[in-house]
């Protein structure tokens, strides 16, 4: 069983990533609605929200887990991960198979994310391990705004507004590293330049937990969603990015 956590709806791109390379596997998704957005939150409250999170999905029996959750991946140290004696291939992050896609490349990056993220420096420092300094931006409201369901108008101007002191022409590729981002990625494509190619990391992600679970990950194919609060907008989006694929919706009292 394949456990994902995320803040809320962001790990459904993720999910549908995973629904690609392994369509048989059986997932527990825990979506904390009630606590979203994480990514203005520090690094302490988000090691408490992922103890619980990473808890309870063990219980529910998930063995292997997907932190689908960039603000999570960035800023908890690993020894959290320590603590529940998850070996380093019973959990993908998405910060590793992010920065793995681009060794090698000549692409100039720009990566925007929360501001946990941004703050954390991980994507910084881990890019330049493979010899790339990138630029990041922070959009503070925009997770915020997505799972509350906001209408287009406001989400194109929190990003073009966080966009407006970056010369866009100077990169080649535009890093989504938070995974509620790919959901409105038809905004993002109106903001930048046609020359700037946007980058979506979880089917890097995805791929990552299918190298490591290979040939073990047969099962059902089930979803079961757990949320800490209800969410119309989470139903929503569960249904535009699985459609046809039955899943069953549990919410935490
Ligand atoms: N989707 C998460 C991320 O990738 C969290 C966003 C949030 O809750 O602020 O960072």
């Amino acid at each position: 069983m394949i456990g994902i956590f995320d803040s809320g709806s962001g790990g459904l791109t993720v999910l549908k990533a995973l629904r690609d390379v392994l369509p048989s596997a059986d997932v527990v998704y825990f979506g904390d609605i009630k606590n979203v957005p994480y990514g203005g939150r520090s690094r302490e409250e988000l090691s408490n929200l992922t103890v619980g999170a990473m808890r309870f999905l063990h219980e529910r029996g998930a063995r292997m887990f997907i932190s689908a959750c960039n603000s999570v991946s960035a800023s908890l140290a690993l020894s959290l991960f320590d603590a529940f004696e998850v070996a380093p291939n019973q959990l993908v992050e998405m910060v590793g198979p992010t920065v793995a896609c681009f060794k090698g490349s000549p692409d100039r990056v720009l990566l925007c994310a929360t501001p946990a993220t941004v703050r954390s420096e991980i994507y910084q420092t881990a890019f330049r391990m493979v010899g790339k300094d990138i630029t990041t931006v922070a959009i503070p409201e925009l997770a915020g705004a997505i799972e509350r369901g906001e209408r287009a108008e406001l989400l194109q101007q929190l990003v073009v507004g966080a966009f407006q002191p970056i010369s866009l022409d100077d990169y080649d590729t535009l890093v989504l590293a938070c995974t509620h981002y790919p959901l409105i990625t038809d905004i993002f494509k109106k903001a930048v330049p046609k020359s700037l190619g946007l980058f979506d990391p979880a089917l890097a992600a995805a791929e990552r937990v299918e190298k490591l679970c290979w040939p073990r990950e047969v099962g059902g194919g089930s979803t079961h969603f757990i949320l800490s609060q209800d969410s119309a907008v989470f139903r929503q989006f569960a249904r535009t990015l699985l459609p046809g694929s039955a899943h069953e919706i549990e919410i935490l009292s």
